[in-house]
């Protein structure tokens, strides 16, 4: 054997064994909730697997786990369903369910059939559609008949598989994307580090992380799936539901192992109980049971409804509460200095989780419980993480019961707290209140921002404290010494931040926008305020009329970026972060300003062959151009596709530049002076 066959045959040998390495953790991971490796090592596993099939393609297979790795998407193109996604009729009570078994044995009239129960997953259901085998479509339900096609999404997730073991020519899986509890914590664990928007539940995160454009970040978060339904084309796969699940099994799916077949309805019952005591053991949140006729014959008799099949009800459970007493009411101070009032309780058991914490919105959110501390309240949690208190049990007070008094001063610094006329905040006025500090810093550093991973809340904490940092310009003036002197600091991890520290430089105008917080300018609006101005001095320079001027930006926005600009306190911050090196310029990538496109306004109407509407628009705006939706005396191209609606009669009237696709792509090319 020549030495490039040895190579060659000793790299088969490895991708082997790491796909068998990967498939045992995914195990241990999924099925038995015991992991025996890092999330880290898990990837330079996966990473390892991926350069050797990098190098030897012929080795690649559809099943592989590289498979899962996805790119960026634009956005999502529509996915029309084949059956549609229906809903289900829910019971809240016995009696309900009494009724529906009345009607069941009504409608079969002397046939014996039997029911299956399964657990309501919590979670939002998509569609999974198998060509010869192979995982072609994942889709969300959308509106039941139409919904996103993130398949790229889907592969992420590790219990679907992505080839089937044994299958007819088309098949089509169902089933309640979620996201365990555990995992959910983590995820918002390490969002709050950042300084990010933490997801009120699961279903949120589960939801959101479904709709991400980025497949990496879903891929980290750990998604899973419970299968629920089995079809080909518009028939259902077995004569009984009851055969999907050892079928499910075999080809690799996770089968929640919570279901049974029931004789009758009493059985049924039985479930639901037993049900209702372990559901706060579960590592996932459910809210009810799904009752449905086993037999398919049967099913298919029944029909449906255009809402929901007759053959199937869900029974809900109540939701959860408890009562506990209220220990105290902190306030804390956020990143625009609101003050926020939470609700400190004696631990109590809820949903299997141990609440200790609620909610308590604002100063008139108590006002309208007439809460005080002391007293004993009822406690909700539906399927909301951050429980509600509901109401005071007022025949529990003792006299002994302190009223609350909302504080006018920041509980942080100090300074005044004030509440403006017809608002219902409170903010501390002090721009230096260390609260406002933190929470600035750890905004500036999240990943949408600069992205300057591990300036974490501890760490945050300690820089603000002891003097440190004082506005985010002073991140990037830390030196070794400042950091190793820290608590919990070592040089490695010393010299890594400095590392991310110098990356963030390059982040580029954009990011550096969203990361200064700018009242009301999130991504969108720093993504326009770049594409027209391209650096943070011109930006800086513009004035006010210069900033109404452009379309997308509204008065509120033109204000506060223009104020922001004019107090000296941000000028000294932009002054210090160019004296760092950090880049005030829009990035390469969008550096491509074109005069045929710059301050030029773009409508899109009809179907493009090459581009998806997003793509259109990126390519557009990447130019400095702009994209509206409807057309109007101020549009200045109209791109039309086929099929183009009313908005092609009204550019004709208003004697508006027509461009075919054709036209667009030698525009975008440069092949065309539009002008003439
Ligand atoms: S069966 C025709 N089984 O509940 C509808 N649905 O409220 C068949 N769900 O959209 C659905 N767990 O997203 C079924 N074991 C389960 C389920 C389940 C959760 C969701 C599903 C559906 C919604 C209806």
């Amino acid at each position: 054997m020549d030495l490039f066959s040895l190579a060659k045959e000793q790299a088969k040998k490895e991708i082997e064994k790491l796909r068998a390495e990967i498939k045992y953790h995914d195990e241990l991971y999924y099925q038995k909730n015991a992991p025996e490796i890092s999330d880290y090592e898990y990837d330079q596993l996966l990473e390892r697997l991926k350069k050797l099939e990098e190098a030897y393609p012929e080795f690649v297979t559809p099943d592989s786990p590289t498979q899962r790795i996805g790119g960026k998407a634009e956005g999502f193109e529509p996915f029309q369903h084949t059956v549609p996604m229906l809903s289900l009729d829910n019971s809240y009570d016995l009696e309900d369910l009494y009724a529906f078994d009345e009607r069941c044995r009504r409608l079969a009239d002397g046939r014996k059939y039997e029911y299956v129960t399964e657990l309501k997953i919590d979670g939002l259901s998509v569609s999974l559609h198998y060509e010869n085998g192979v995982l072609s479509v994942g889709a969300t339900r959308g509106d039941g008949y139409t919904g996103d096609n993130v398949t790229q999404n889907v592969k992420t997730i590790r219990t679907i598989p992505l080839v089937l073991k044994d299958f007819p020519p088309e098949v089509e899986v169902r089933g309640e994307v979620f996201l365990s509890r555990s995992q959910f914590e983590k995820i918002n664990a390490e969002l709050e580090i950042r300084g990010e928007k933490k997801f009120a539940n699961p279903r949120n995160c589960a939801a959101g992380t479904l709709r991400q454009l980025d497949s990496s970040i879903v891929a980290a978060r750990r998604l899973d799936m419970f299968p629920y339904d089995v079809l080909r084309g518009n028939k259902k796969l077995f004569s009984t539901h009851w055969e999907i699940f050892p079928w499910l099994e075999k080809n690799g799916f996770n089968v929640n192992p919570n279901r049974r077949l029931c004789n009758n309805i009493d059985e049924v019952i039985d479930f639901i109980n037993e049900m209702l005591e372990k559901r706060h053991l579960l590592d996932y949140d459910i809210d009810g049971v799904v009752v449905k006729i086993n037999q398919t014959a049967l099913q298919e008799e029944f029909g449906a409804t255009t809402k929901a099949p007759r053959w199937a009800i869900a029974y809900k459970y109540p939701a959860v509460q408890a009562t506990t007493k209220l220990e105290d009411i902190i306030v804390q101070v956020g990143r625009t200095g609101t003050l926020t009032p939470v609700a400190i309780l004696e631990p109590v058991h809820i949903a299997g989780t141990v609440v200790s914490r609620a909610s308590l919105h604002n100063e008139d959110e108590i006002k309208r419980l007439g809460v005080k501390i002391g007293d004993w309240v009822l406690v909700e949690k539906s399927g909301e993480i951050i429980p509600q208190i509901v109401q005071v049990i007022e025949s529990k007070r003792t006299g002994e019961e302190r009223e609350f008094i909302f504080p006018t001063k920041c509980p942080v610094c100090g300074a005044d707290a004030v509440r403006p006329e017809g608002e219902a905040i409170r903010r501390c006025v002090n721009p230096d209140c260390p609260a406002k500090i933190k929470a600035r810093i750890l905004y500036f550093a999240m990943r949408k921002a600069m992205d300057i991973e591990g300036l974490g809340e501890v760490l945050v904490e300690q820089l603000v404290d002891k003097g440190l940092v004082k506005d985010v310009a002073d991140i990037y003036y830390l030196k070794f010494d400042d950091l190793t002197n820290l608590e919990r600091m070592g040089k490695i991890s010393a010299s890594n931040l400095l590392q991310q520290i110098e990356n963030s430089k390059n982040r580029g105008m954009e990011r550096l926008l969203v990361g200064l917080d700018i009242r009301h300018v999130g991504e969108k609006y720093a993504k326009i305020l770049t594409n027209q101005f391209r650096s943070i001095d011109r930006l800086a320079e513009a004035t006010k009329e210069e900033l109404d001027t452009i379309p997308e930006i509204g008065e509120a926005v033109a204000e506060s970026v223009y104020q922001w600009f004019r107090n000296p306190r941000n000028q000294e911050i932009i002054k210090k972060l160019k004296m760092a090196g950090v880049k005030m310029s829009a990035s390469e990538e969008q550096n491509i300003i074109d005069k045929n496109f710059a301050h030029k306004t773009f409508v899109l109407t009809g179907k493009l062959e090459r581009f998806t509407r997003d793509e259109a628009s990126t390519e557009i705006e990447r130019r400095g151009g702009r994209v509206a939706s409807s057309v109007s005396k101020k549009t200045d191209y109209l791109i039309v596709g086929v099929d183009a609606g009313s908005k092609l009669a009204k550019a004709k009237a208003l004697g508006i530049k027509i461009l075919s696709e054709e036209d667009f792509l030698k525009m975008l090319s440069g092949h065309v002076d539009s002008n003439s």
